[in-house]
């Protein structure tokens, strides 16, 4: 669990787990009574200044654990737009994977369940759902292909590689609910609308969402050479 973040002069972050030891940097090392006091700015031993931040619960979900690929920040970001998620909501999430998706959107919506069949993927989500004191997240060990328990669902969200075999289950959304399938190949994409013509639901659109960074300092100011290009497509639908 993170206890403390440091910042040093050239903006490299470190994250320090044990706040009872001294912590080692390339600039040195800092003292543990450093790391307990109040300041805001310690030095260490070779003269370099680091500012000190308490971490908040966006630091504890970028350092969970991790099994299969989880769905990044600019994807959960658009899926929380593009379905008004909020306090009221009650979502379904498949598979859970790391539970990356499902812890996040713990945080804001009123209750999650999320499905998942890898008994190793539901321990290292079960293990993240503790690191962060979530308790309005339900993993279940079930195959979302087989049928949704849930009634009156606001929006369902799938990370699956055949979501169309979800489409028969649909009952479980409220009408106007949204459905948002994550895939990453258009050949998925065009196999799940076709499917998706055939049932109560109405494909909305297809997007994906590319993230550039820029490098600004002093005098330089450009785009960075790399960007965190193509992770999937999103499909979103609404139940008729
Ligand atoms: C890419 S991961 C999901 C990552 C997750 N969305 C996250 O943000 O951490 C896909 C997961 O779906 C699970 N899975 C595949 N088919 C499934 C099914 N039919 N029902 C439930 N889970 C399934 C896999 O075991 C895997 O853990």
């Amino acid at each position: 669990m993170i206890q403390t973040i440091l910042f040093d002069e050239e903006g490299k972050q470190y994250y320090v787990n044990d706040i009872s030891r001294d912590f080692h940097t390339k600039h040195g090392f800092l003292t543990a009574k450093d790391l307990q006091s109040k300041k805001v700015i310690i030095t260490s031993n070779t003269g370099h200044e680091f500012k000190k931040l308490n971490p908040t619960r966006r630091d504890v979900l970028d350092k969970i654990k991790r099994g299969p690929q989880i769905i990044t920040n600019k994807d959960i970001g658009l899926i929380i737009t593009e379905t008004g998620l909020n306090k009221d909501s009650v979502v379904l999430d498949a598979g859970t994977g790391s539970g990356a998706l499902a812890c996040f959107l713990a945080g804001i919506v009123k209750k999650v369940v999320s499905y998942e069949t890898n008994e190793k993927n539901i321990k290292i989500a079960e293990h993240n759902k503790k690191t962060l004191e979530i308790k309005n997240l339900t993993i279940k060990n079930k195959d979302v292909y087989d049928g949704i328990t849930e009634k009156d669902l606001d929006v369902i969200i799938l990370d699956v590689p055949e979501p169309h075999h979800v489409l028969k289950h649909l009952k479980s959304l409220k009408n106007g609910g949204f459905l948002v399938v994550y895939l990453p190949s258009l050949t998925q994409v065009d196999l799940f609308i076709k499917e998706a013509a055939k049932h109560d639901v109405i494909v909305l659109k297809t997007t994906e969402t590319l993230q550039r960074e820029w490098i600004i300092k002093r005098n330089i100011m450009r785009p960075d050479f790399s960007m965190l290009g193509h992770t999937a497509f999103l499909t979103l639908c609404r139940k008729v």
